[in-house]
Parts: C-alpha cells; sequence; structure tokens
C-alpha cells in the first residue's frame, strides 16, 4: 500500500502562502493539505475559495486535499472544486443531508472524503465508508496545528482497516514521524502533517522517510 504525506498549509505562512505551498513542492510530497474553518464548526478561521484558486494556479502537480471543517459544507462544494480542489472532504459531524453533499462531490467531478473527529464514535463512518474514496481520521481536536496527537486514535484506524482493505485512510492532527510510523502500521496510508512538516531541518528527508515506512496492507 502506497504511503502518501500531506503537509497541512495551515502551518505555514498564512502572509505568504505561496512560500509555504513552495516548500512542500521542493519537499517532493505530492500532496497539500488545506483547512477550510468557518469559526463555527471549529474556532477559528482561513481560507476561502478565493484563496485556493490562486494557490491552484501555481500549484504545479500536487494533489489538492481540502478538508472542510465546516457546519454547513453544501454550498461550499462547488466554489471548491471550481477553485482547484482534487478531493473534498466533509464532516460527519456536520449539518445537513451528508449523504447528498458527498453524492455533490462525485458530481462536481471531485474525488471524496468523510472527516470525523476524536470523540465521534467509529460507527458514525460506516455507512458512508464504501462511497468515499478517503476516510480522515482527526488525531486531534480540530481547529488548531501543532496539538499532541490522541492515542486512542490509533484503535479506529485498526477498526476502519479492517473493515475495508481499499479505502485511503488519512489520519490528521498532532502526527509526528513517530506517531506517522505507528499510524501507518495500523493501515493508514495518508499522513497529514503540519507543524512538523514545517519544523523539519529537511523536509525532502521527512517525507521520504514516512513514505517509505513499510506497511503490512
Ligand atoms: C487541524 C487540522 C490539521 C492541522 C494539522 O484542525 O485539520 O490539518 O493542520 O496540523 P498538525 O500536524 O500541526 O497537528
Ligand atoms: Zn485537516
Amino acid at each position: 500500500m502506497e504511503i502518501t504525506v500531506a503537509p497541512s498549509i495551515l502551518a505555514g505562512n498564512h502572509a505568504n502562502l505561496l512560500e509555504s505551498m513552495g516548500r512542500v513542492i521542493v519537499s517532493g510530497a505530492r500532496w497539500l493539505h488545506i483547512d477550510v474553518m468557518d469559526g463555527h464548526f471549529v474556532p477559528n478561521l482561513t481560507f476561502g475559495p478565493q484563496v485556493v484558486a490562486d494557490l491552484a494556479r501555481q500549484k504545479q502537480k500536487l494533489f489538492f486535499d481540502v478538508h472542510l471543517l465546516l457546519t454547513h459544507p453544501e454550498n461550499f462544494i462547488e466554489p471548491f472544486a471550481k477553485a482547484g480542489a482534487d478531493l473534498i472532504s466533509i464532516h460527519v459531524e456536520a449539518h445537513g443531508d451528508i449523504e447528498k453533499i458527498l453524492t455533490n462531490i462525485r458530481k462536481v467531478g471531485k474525488q471524496v472524503g468523510i472527516a470525523f473527529n476524536p470523540e465521534t464514535a467509529i460507527e458514525k463512518i460506516f455507512p458512508y465508508i464504501d462511497i468515499v474514496d478517503l476516510v480522515l481520521i482527526m488525531g486531534a481536536q480540530p481547529g488548531f496545528s501543532g496539538q499532541k496527537f490522541i492515542d486512542s486514535v490509533l484503535q479506529k484506524i485498526e477498526i476502519l482497516r479492517q473493515c475495508n482493505s481499499f479505502v485511503r485512510i488519512e489520519v490528521d492532527g498532532g502526527i509526528n514521524e513517530a506517531y506517522a510510523c505507528q499510524c501507518i502500521q495500523r493501515g493508514a496510508n495518508v499522513i497529514v502533517t503540519g507543524m512538523s512538516f514545517f519544523m523539519a531541518q529537511n523536509p525532502k528527508q521527512f517525507i521520504q522517510q514516512i513514505e517509505s515506512e513499510k506497511s503490512i496492507f
């Protein structure tokens, strides 16, 4: 199973996002994780579709992994699709008809993800596993970069991987190299890294090291 690291631009320089994205491109990472926050679903505000569109013009081959941390994601699928998202994840805790919103993401030609918070029961995800490309498991409380990984999340990865051997499992929040390794051993194959990527002495080596972890899946 191929491992992908998705550096999170939330931990970059918000006054110079192009420079932060450039560091991701130079590191050899293939994905860029973009957290869209509404100040309601989480107590923070980040990027609108225009920011994503402007970055997309210079994304080169980067795959834009857009994580919508929104209470009402339904009106934002098309704007982020047009802006250049390649995959859009919504939260299972969001309002609205979740299945319909996931179907809309597919209809606009994008890959589909479903995300859930650390305190949400894993059973809430089961109805959607077979209709998505990716399940995003939060490893820390959503909203801010640089938080501690919650160890009990590791078991959720294991349970999900036992239920489905094909879906991408992305883990997001509080991941350093040691936690990345533990997540991969349990079946995760997309690793989001915010602070640990942008603080890395050698970002290229950081990416290579995690992506070369051996997975038994
Ligand atoms: C947090 C975001 C994460 C965040 C991860 O709510 O969803 O993507 O950027 O950053 P780190 O790796 O620093 O926890
Ligand atoms: Zn995220």
